[in-house]
């Protein structure tokens, strides 16, 4: 009989696609993925730590999964609950001291090797650690079969970061940078491709610092050649990527905005703050200037291409004026989507105990009002979209039945009703749909076919602002 899986995932994307393999890892011992936690014969957190909410979210959920746990042993059953992910890598002795209940704690390097741990806690009756970086390479571990993702899915094809901000965990929790070779990440495309998805989203902790000497061994690979190889599968309709670095924003990869089609107009770049002073205490290696700068280029290279960011606010030591320099900076750059957050203190990382941390009312201060501006931003350009025809993929039914959902170009929900005898033969495919109206987080549209007048705008890839 099949055994019940329930695997919950915090954070970002990569934990999304490692989720999904340690579905893929865990298929051959007879697990089968269920969407609740009760009565599951296995529970993995896989965690975040990359701010301190992340965390101790995970510590909460823990302690439920503990009745839960402890409901179906005294039933006569039996759960495994394991911890993977980032939390774990950063935290597993402290996992075991806080929840000595936990049978399995394995970071992001050792998820292939779940057989071996499930193995291991059955023998030892739990309290299995492993958050070594192994030097076997994990991509090579892990089955080539996947369960189909759907019509957008996500690859890994590098992971690991070397470029220790101050404030960050990543390189510690991910390890160093590593680009799978071309012609795994290739194949793995085209077997997704294969298996119905028509969308991918490239993933990485630094996905444009990917590096490969490619086929043979003797070329020089990076993100911008990989996106053109990709782009000649047939069938792959839209490729993105993220997470990238302002630094590893090469003159190749700007090319390819310009050159490949299938490369959606839409680019997450993290700038983080708009001062150089913290910019540079930050260890980010670019000044704002320079971020600028690569947000021009590569609106020449595409001109209607549209911007995400992350931002920080309250580093330590950001005065008055270089959070007006952020602002400055958000001003200018007119961001269609952007994350923002107070800087939160990491243990292990050089910011936590830099003096000048910013107290907390400051911090939410200023954090406010970056974010009324960035929402007033994204709200302007969702509204600008509004009598725009946009390429919508319709993944997904939306909120209202007869509805359908999907992603525009600039990841925007769009909402669009389906009369129910098309609903079939157009979920799954990209559709041209007029824009007509505009909500904060995103659009309805309807099927531009049924549009009572057409757009004289020209092309779909038009950009709304
Ligand atoms: N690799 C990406 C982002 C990684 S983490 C990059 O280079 O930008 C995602 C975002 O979380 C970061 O961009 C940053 O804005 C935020 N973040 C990371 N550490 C943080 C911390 N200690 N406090 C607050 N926000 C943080
Ligand atoms: Fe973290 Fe900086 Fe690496 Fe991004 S580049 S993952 S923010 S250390
Ligand atoms: Fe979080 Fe680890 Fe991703 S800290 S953001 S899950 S790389």
């Amino acid at each position: 009989m099949a055994k019940r899986l329930f695997i919950k995932t915090y954070g970002c994307q990569m934990n999304v696609y490692d989720s999904a393999r340690m579905a893929d890892v865990l298929a051959p011992l007879g697990y089968l993925p269920v969407d609740e936690a009760d009565a599951a014969d296995m529970v993995i957190l896989n965690t975040c730590h990359i701010r301190e909410k992340a965390t101790e979210k995970v510590f909460s959920e823990l302690g439920r999964m503990r009745s839960l746990k402890e409901a179906k042993t005294g039933a006569g059953g039996k759960m495994i609950l394991a911890v993977a992910g980032c939390v774990a890598q950063a935290e597993g002795a402290e996992i075991l001291r806080r929840a000595p209940y936990v049978d399995i704690i394995f970071g992001p390097q050792a998820y292939h090797r779940l057989p071996e741990l499930v193995a291991r806690a059955t023998r030892a009756g739990g309290g299995v650690l492993e958050t070594g970086f192994s030097t076997e390479p994990k991509f090579d571990s892990l089955p080539e079969m996947a369960a189909p993702q759907g019509v957008s899915a996500l690859l890994t094809v590098q992971e690991g970061c070397d470029k220790f901000c101050t404030f960050c965990v990543v390189p510690y929790t991910r390890g160093a940078e590593y680009s799978r070779p071309v012609a795994e990440v290739v194949d793995e495309a085209r077997r997704m491709v294969d298996a119905g998805s028509r969308e991918i989203t490239l993933l990485g902790q630094n996905v444009n610092a990917y590096h490969d000497p490619g086929p043979g061994g003797k070329g020089e690979w990076g993100l911008g050649r990989l996106i053109r190889a990709l782009s000649e599968i047939d069938g792959l309709e839209r490729i993105r990527y993220t997470t990238s670095h302002p630094r590893d924003m090469d003159d190749d990869l700007i090319a390819a905005h310009r050159e490949v089609e299938a490369l959606m107009p839409f680019l997450h770049l993290p700038v983080q703050s708009g001062s150089d002073r913290v910019l540079a205490a930050m260890n980010r290696r670019h000044t704002a200037d320079e971020y600028r700068r690569i947000v021009e280029r590569l609106r020449r290279a595409r001109s209607d291409i549209a911007f995400s960011t992350d931002f920080i606010v309250g580093y330590p030591g950001e005065s008055e004026r270089d959070f007006a320099d952020t602002m400055a900076l958000a001003q200018e750059a007119g961001f269609a989507q952007a994350y923002s957050f107070k800087y939160s203190p990491r243990p292990g990382t050089p910011a936590a105990t830099e003096s000048g941390q910013i107290p907390q009312a400051a911090k939410e201060r200023r954090l406010a009002e970056l974010q009324t501006l960035l929402n007033d931003q994204q709200i302007a350009f969702n509204r600008s979209c509004v009598g725009r025809r946009l390429a919508v993929l319709l993944d997904g039914e939306g909120r209202d039945s007869g509805q359908l959902v999907g992603r525009s170009p600039y990841m925007q929900p769009v909402h669009v009703k389906v009369p129910r005898r098309r609903r079939g033969v157009i979920a799954g495919t990209v559709q041209d749909l007029e824009i007509v109206e505009a909500h904060p987080n995103g659009l309805s549209g309807i099927l531009a076919a049924s549009a009572p007048v057409a757009s004289a705008d020209g092309p779909s890839e038009r950009a709304c602002a």
